[in-house]
């Protein structure tokens, strides 16, 4: 089975969501978090970005071991001398260094041409490699650059010896079919492409950035990059934990896996929302809170009798302890009685229709039936009796 290497930015991109601002000291604890879930490499912030970026990055990569921990750098002198200064004391340090490719940045943005691109990119990877042995060079938004102009930008970066090429969409602009294409456009034409990692980075805008990710995979990425929760600049990155399991669900189809613990994942989701106070919601794939709870008697009924109707991955291989079943309006009898039994009451039919039919009432009035209200009901029934 193929490996996918996982690259977490959720202490760099994920903290470029509006609002959220990491410390120190909540940067380390994700990043421990982080290691127990077994990514290979964690982006920790943006060194040249304030002075306490840069102490928060050098705080990571003392804290971390047998992780790779990457400080990201414009294509500029002094932001690599800053990550250089970030990552000392780092078991396994490399450079995320990048520059904008597609004519809209270069016009509007950069100023440049495209020669003034490939040169301005050439001299950055250079002066960073004589500090760092690992680079990922990345060419922001390059889902919308001319294909020609990827294929002689990634050739510099292979030329000059990068580790890693990064592939952004950076404004979640094109679908599956076109990112995936860029892949493998870039596998048939660029000389040596072997010699380095291709990785996919998506973000949201469209809410495509998980499809765009495992179409990449499909056509060869070898790395993937995102956050976990999905959190990020604007509408987020690709979910880290949408990708790891839909390669674990569907291995047959994609044919690759990464390291990850998956057990780890609802843990994870749950510091990083805390610690970002970036809520999930509650329909978010894999870590949110409904992800494994139904609520339609048709659906618990099938639930009751055979797991694997309406659920294609247990609540168990990310670490929860179980499957809910919510009782509301548009529950059934089965799933009713069957919470009735696990508070300690095993009612008669006569008995359990009477409550059924409170219980119904009730979920009219309310959204969620709880335990308590249940409670409620069976007492005031066996009074009643
Ligand atoms: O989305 C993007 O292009 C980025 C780059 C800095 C890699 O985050
Ligand atoms: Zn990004």
């Amino acid at each position: 089975m193929r490996k996918i290497y996982v690259f977490d930015t959720t202490l760099r991109d994920g903290e470029q969501s509006p609002g959220v601002n990491l410390n120190t000291r909540e940067k380390v604890e994700i990043a421990h978090q982080l290691e127990r879930l077994g990514i290979d490499r964690m982006e920790a912030g943006f060194p040249a970005a304030s002075p306490g970026d840069l102490a928060a990055v050098n705080a990571v990569a003392k804290a971390v071991k047998n992780i790779t921990v990457i400080g990201l750098s414009r294509s500029r002198e002094q932001d690599i001398d800053a990550v250089r200064e970030a990552l000392k004391g780092a078991q396994d340090p490399c450079i995320h260094v990048f520059l904008a490719t597609s004519p809209i940045h270069r016009q509007h943005k950069l100023r440049m041409d495209k020669g003034q691109v490939l040169d301005t990119a050439r001299s950055a990877i250079r002066y960073a490699k004589k500090s760092f042995s690992k680079i990922e060079f990345s060419l922001e938004d390059a889902g919308r650059t001319e294909y020609d102009f990827l294929v002689e930008m990634v050739n510099m970066a292979v030329e000059e010896g990068a580790s890693v090429v990064n592939i952004p969409d950076t404004v979640g602009y094109l679908s599956p079919y076109e990112y995936g294409n860029i892949f493998k456009h870039l596998k048939e034409n660029v000389h040596g492409i072997e010699k380095v990692q291709l990785s996919a980075h998506c973000h949201n805008d469209l809410g495509m950035a998980t499809a765009n990710t495992l179409a990449a995979i499909l056509n060869g990425a070898d790395q993937i990059e995102g956050t976990i929760n999905g959190i990020g600049e604007r509408a987020g990155n690709t979910a880290i934990e949408e990708i790891a399991m839909a390669l674990e669900t569907r291995q047959e189809f994609f044919k690759a896996k990464t390291s990850l613990q998956l057990s780890e994942i609802a843990r994870t989701s749950r510091l990083v929302s805390r610690l970002t106070g970036m809520v999930v919601p509650g329909n978010k794939a894999i870590v949110g809170a409904n992800a494994f709870a139904h609520e339609s008697g048709i659906h618990q009924d099938g639930m009751l009798k055979e797991k694997t109707t309406y659920e294609i991955m247990t609540p168990e291989t990310i670490g929860l302890k179980e499957s809910k079943l919510v009782l509301g309006k548009h529950s059934g009898r089965h799933a009713f009685r069957e919470r009735l039994i696990e508070l300690g009451y095993e009612l008669e039919d006569e008995a359990l229709n009477r409550a059924f039919a409170q219980f119904k009432d009730l979920a009219d009035k309310k959204k969620e039936v709880t335990d308590e209200d249940l409670l409620a009901v069976i007492e005031e029934k066996l009074q009643d009796a």
